[in-house]
């Protein structure tokens, strides 16, 4: 009997020693997590991957220098600022499509930085993102950027380096690829931006803002709380510059958000069309009058000036919404005495447009698929975190692909904030709202959302995936698009933080 019991006991043991040995073994433990894109110096280097040379092709030279600032935001009120070149947004790129660009960023500041190239496909060493494609640009250094323009649209580019605190700093701008024979009349870049002016933008990190937070609905009460103050180019209300032109006359405007909250932009009824999202052409989709804007999306649209005196704005609902609003005046008004309006703006989905041209013409069969869930976390002492599935960055999952694979993304929403994914180096498909699809390379899911996105892995390297509310990429919602058959020799470390 005693015999027996001893024997029962070690064969539970057993089964549990056995148990324990095999969780460990199991995919689940062994998973490769997205920050252990380099433990393995197998296969090429992405510093190796394809020549970037100009060829016949016209180059393109600029110089940014990252430094501090004073910059004036509203009339009789500066910040400190950190800037390319001195100005928010730093200095108008503007370059023709098929020219070879050519980029030397000068650090000035005390802290490290680099400059990505926000949807521009270019080769990955290029693509600014420190301890995955590049070492962070130390206080003093420079580093060269170059890559071809290839295809026309609304880029910007910002640091990805500390994101979420140094593109709230300033560090980003415009950058514009003229498309052949594209010259309308009036062309102009704005770009959308939060700042924390009276208040310390990390507050909202803490337990109690968060939870207060997370009760509110429309899944922006954590930028809402965090920010005071909004700009359009670097200036807020009355310091923004009019837009200059005259009754009838149309103009191409490229509207890109560089904050962390969605936007929506009121246009006067009927004077304004999409063009572009994303730098791809969208069908016609009729006349429109709000333009919704998440983080790091770019929309371009026609607009023809109605009346003197026209605004577009932030719908006035919206707290700080007198910040951003551009008044459209003639050139010789001085913009006095002028009753401005906009009206309060339905939302909308970031698919209800089709875009001119199509990846897949129908459903590709897939070769890799991979589900993206969207989560809040908790981790103690530091307050929230946001995760994919139930991780944070580095430790999410990458998403495995080899070169010419079709990848199937589902990406799902269940919590209470928006989420603007963003992919570096590729553009993806998804299905639009009344048939047809959209080529983009941000999807902003909001809470309860799902999407599927398509795209073909044809750019090798190591490509971030993450929310461009950098203030929830800065606390996990980030992982890679990592080709198995490439490696990348740098190191995430108090140095390289993306
Ligand atoms: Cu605007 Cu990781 O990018
Ligand atoms: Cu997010």
């Amino acid at each position: 009997m005693v015999k027996r019991m001893w024997f029962g006991s070690f064969m539970i043991i057993a089964l549990i020693a056995v148990g324990v040995w095999v969780f460990f073994q199991s995919p689940f433990m062994q998973g490769k997590s997205a920050g252990e894109i380099n433990s393995s110096e197998q296969g090429q280097s992405i510093l190796d991957i394809q020549p970037i040379e100009a060829g016949s092709r016209p180059t393109k030279q600029f110089e940014l220098t990252a430094k501090e600032t004073d910059w004036e935001i509203q009339t009789g009120e500066s910040v400190n600022a950190w800037t390319y070149n001195g100005t928010v947004p730093g200095e108008a790129l503007r370059v023709q499509q098929g020219d070879f660009v050519q980029v030397e960023l000068h650090n000035e500041l005390e802290v490290p930085v680099t400059i990505h190239w926000h949807g521009v496909i270019l080769p990955n060493r290029m693509d600014g993102v420190p301890g995955v494609t590049q070492d962070a640009v130390e206080p003093g250094e420079s580093f060269t950027y170059e890559f071809i323009a290839e295809d026309a649209g609304t880029y910007w580019y910002h640091s990805h380096q500390h994101s979420s605190l140094q593109v709230d700093k300033g560090l980003y701008g415009p950058l514009v690829v003229e498309g052949k024979g594209e010259k309308p009349e009036h062309d102009e870049v704005f770009i959308l931006d939060e700042w924390a002016v009276n208040q310390d933008r990390e507050n909202w990190t803490n337990m109690g803002g968060m939870m207060m937070g997370s009760m509110q609905g429309d899944g922006e009460a954590d930028t809402k709380e965090m920010y005071d103050t909004f700009t359009v180019n670097g200036k807020a209300g009355d310091a923004i510059d009019p837009l200059r032109m005259e009754e009838g006359e149309t103009a191409r405007l490229r509207f890109v958000n560089a904050g962390y909250q969605l936007h929506r932009l009121v246009f006067p009824e009927g004077s304004m069309e999409m063009l572009a999202v994303d730098a791809e052409p969208v069908q016609n989709s009729g006349e429109r009058n709000v333009l919704e804007i998440a983080p790091g999306e770019r929309i371009d649209v026609l607009y023809t000036k109605g009346e003197e005196g026209e605004i577009i704005g932030e719908t006035p609902s919206v707290e700080n919404s007198q910040d951003m609003q551009i008044l459209v005046l003639s050139s010789d008004s001085d913009g006095e005495n002028l009753q401005v309006k906009a009206e309060d703006a339905a939302t909308s989905k970031g698919t209800s447009h089709a875009s001119k041209d199509l990846l897949f013409e129908t459903v590709p069969d897939v070769d890799v698929s991979y589900n993206m869930d969207l989560s809040m976390g908790m981790n103690m002492g530091e307050g929230m975190t946001w995760q994919i599935n139930d991780r944070v960055f580095p430790d999410t999952p990458p998403i495995q692909v080899e070169k010419g694979d079709i990848v199937r993304v589902d990406i799902t929403n269940e919590g209470r904030l928006n989420h603007p994914m963003h992919l570096h180096g590729h553009r993806f498909q998804v299905e639009a709202e009344d048939g047809g699809a959209v080529v983009k390379d941000l999807i902003n899911v909001k809470p309860g959302e799902s999407y599927t996105i398509y795209f073909e892995a044809d750019n090798k390297g190591e490509w971030l995936f993450h929310c461009h509310d950098n203030n929830h990429a800065d606390r996990g919602m980030v992982t890679i698009v990592d080709y198995t058959s490439v490696f990348s020799p740098f190191e995430l470390n108090q140095t390289n933080q993306p």
